[in-house]
């Protein structure tokens, strides 16, 4: 089962190195997070697999890294100048601000309903480039990535002798100055983008949108979200961004969030590089594009089959990494059961959550909103105590929770239980996963042991693929399990067989690989590891 609620990918997230609020000594940046040493691991690699899926298994794509500064008459022609806004509104009760369409009319902190007139925010951070600050010195940091593609469209055209259908494929840093940035990586001002920009004939373009949404359909359960659990948004016109005719945004129901676009498939027409040319009146666009005196290209293409220049049409598969990410973290994540609970101590267990709910019961010190919330969790989770057990925590990390002095007695009992019989475990791709191999001594200060673990470790990271690492920090029990909830898919464990010191010795040179998913575990010859792991690894 997925995550349940989105803290405990957060919780996870933090306790493990994945994700790190920005600047947090400072008080950290609201909307901004840094990505640890798992979480770039992961990052780079759904970013590996997009390109390698959209890129170099198709014969039409190119890649691009575009600035993130550039002109500023890039976002005048793009109309992000004009139209990139949210309705701001402010509560005048308690003086904080909204997006206007997130809140339904009724202020989300204090509950007053006296609200400004929602007026237009734009989004797009300005900074100033060179020493003088004047009204043509600023620039802005790029919302999208999509604009970058644009106005390289003629250099990659000439550089290329590309043909129709053809697209331009790109990752990279967009920011927004979000009203109100939320829900951890789902809503932040700074993120990346996986976007293409495919350029087809005027008239296949809903043709080639039908097919770019299978096909990213496709990459997404690749990934490991599957089909069922993403639905699709036919976007409704009054709906619609200010270049797109239609759109499909790929929605995922996130634990808290519900269900919410994981990525925008749009058909943009002929809008954009219309709109970044010279000459519009000559081209035959379809689009309401803005007026260009700026510019001195005209984006068009030459079909030699017409004869004539024609303006593409562009579809555009556009991918947030951040919002990815948490997708395949939730839906990886799962809190099991590895073994039996004997009888009397889940009986124990059972007595000590009623008497904590008791207490809550019968709290003043809990406001009444705090009480109903922790007895409704309570109550749920009593229903199917066995299964359920480890989100004693998040009911003790619920708000008032650490006010009820038999939290702490409840803790104390369920503790050792959960840490002895359940596990977490991210079951991501082995492809995505932060590392792909741990290497366990059983034993830390046996000499030939370590050294033998190590020579594998070194052995395995040697070819460049997989991502190992050498770990004696616990007992082979508890490096399991530290490995299972960071997604690692083999833990191999070096032990006194393999060294020829064990009772069989038919074993020696050979250690035990365990498997992420079954906990199964085999022997398998040192000399026969990388061939044994290369192919499972990268599936
Ligand atoms: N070039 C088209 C474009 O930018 P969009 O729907 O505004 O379209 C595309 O953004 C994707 O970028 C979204 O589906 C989402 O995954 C991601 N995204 C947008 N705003 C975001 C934010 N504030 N925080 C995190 N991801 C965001």
């Amino acid at each position: 089962m997925p995550a349940t609620s989105l803290d405990q990918i957060v919780a996870l997230a933090k306790r493990r190195g994945f994700i790190f609020p920005s600047s947090e000594i400072y008080g950290g940046l609201q909307g901004v997070y840094d990505y640890g040493p798992l979480g770039v691991e992961l990052k780079n690699n759904i970013i590996a697999d997009w390109w390698r899926t959209n890129v170099y298994e198709r014969d039409d794509m190119e890649g691009l890294d575009a600035a993130i500064l550039m002109n500023r008459l890039v976002w005048k022609y793009s109309g992000h100048e004009e139209t990139f806004n949210d309705p701001l509104v402010d509560c005048r009760t308690c003086k904080m601000r909204w997006r206007a369409d997130h809140i339904h009319g009724v202020c989300p902190n204090c509950g007053s309903r006296d609200l400004t007139e929602p007026r237009p925010f734009n989004m797009m951070f300005r900074t100033q480039i060179g020493p003088v600050a004047d009204s043509g010195s600023f620039a802005y940091l790029r919302p999208e990535t999509a604009q970058g593609i644009f106005v390289n469209f003629a250099n990659v055209l000439t550089t290329t002798a590309r043909k129709l259908p053809f697209g331009i494929a790109q990752v990279g840093k967009a920011f927004r100055n979000e009203i109100n940035p939320r829900n951890f990586l789902f809503r932040v001002r700074e993120f990346e983008q996986m976007e293409i920009e495919y350029f087809v004939m005027p008239g296949t373009d809903e043709e080639w949108h039908q097919r770019w949404l299978a096909d990213r359909l496709a990459w997404w359960e690749q990934i490991g979200i599957p089909r069922s659990r993403i639905t699709i948004y036919d976007v409704p016109t009054t709906e619609l961004a200010h270049y797109s005719k239609r759109t499909f945004d790929l929605m995922y129901e996130y634990p808290n969030i519900g269900v919410q676009e994981i990525e925008g498939i749009a058909n943009r027409t002929d809008y954009d590089l219309g709109s970044h040319s010279k000459d519009q009146e000559q081209l035959n666009l379809t689009a309401r594009v803005n007026h260009n005196e700026d510019s001195i290209a005209r984006l068009t293409y030459y079909d030699q089959a017409s004869g004539r220049h024609i303006v593409p049409y562009v579809i555009e598969p556009s991918a947030g990494v951040g919002r990815c990410m948490l997708a395949v973290m939730c839906e990886g994540y799962a809190e099991e059961r590895t073994k039996a609970l004997p009888v009397e101590k889940l009986a124990a267990a059972s007595e000590a959550l009623q008497a904590f709910l008791k207490s809550v019961g019968r709290s003043e010190k809990l406001s009444g909103e705090a009480r109903d919330a922790i007895l409704a969790r309570g109550e749920a989770l009593s229903q199917a105590l066995a299964e359920r057990l480890p989100e004693v925590e998040q009911l003790l990390a619920m708000p008032g929770a650490d006010q009820i002095e038999l939290g702490k007695k409840l803790r104390g009992q369920v503790q050792p239980l959960i840490d002895e019989h359940y596990r977490t475990v991210l079951r991501l791709k082995p492809r995505l996963a932060p590392i792909k191999v741990a290497v366990f001594p059983l034993k830390r200060n046996h000499e030939q042991i370590v050294a033998t673990a190590k020579a594998v470790r070194r052995q395995l990271q040697a070819g460049g693929q997989m991502r190992t690492v050498y770990d004696d920090t616990g007992a082979i029990g508890k490096l399991y399990r530290r490995q299972d909830e960071i997604g690692t898919p083999f833990c191999i464990t070096v032990d006194f067989d393999t060294i020829g010191q064990g009772k069989d010795p038919a074993l020696a040179g050979t250690v035990t690989v365990r498997d992420r998913d079954t906990m199964a575990q085999e022997r398998v010859p040192i000399a026969e590891l990388e061939v044994y792991l290369r192919e499972k690894v990268m599936s």
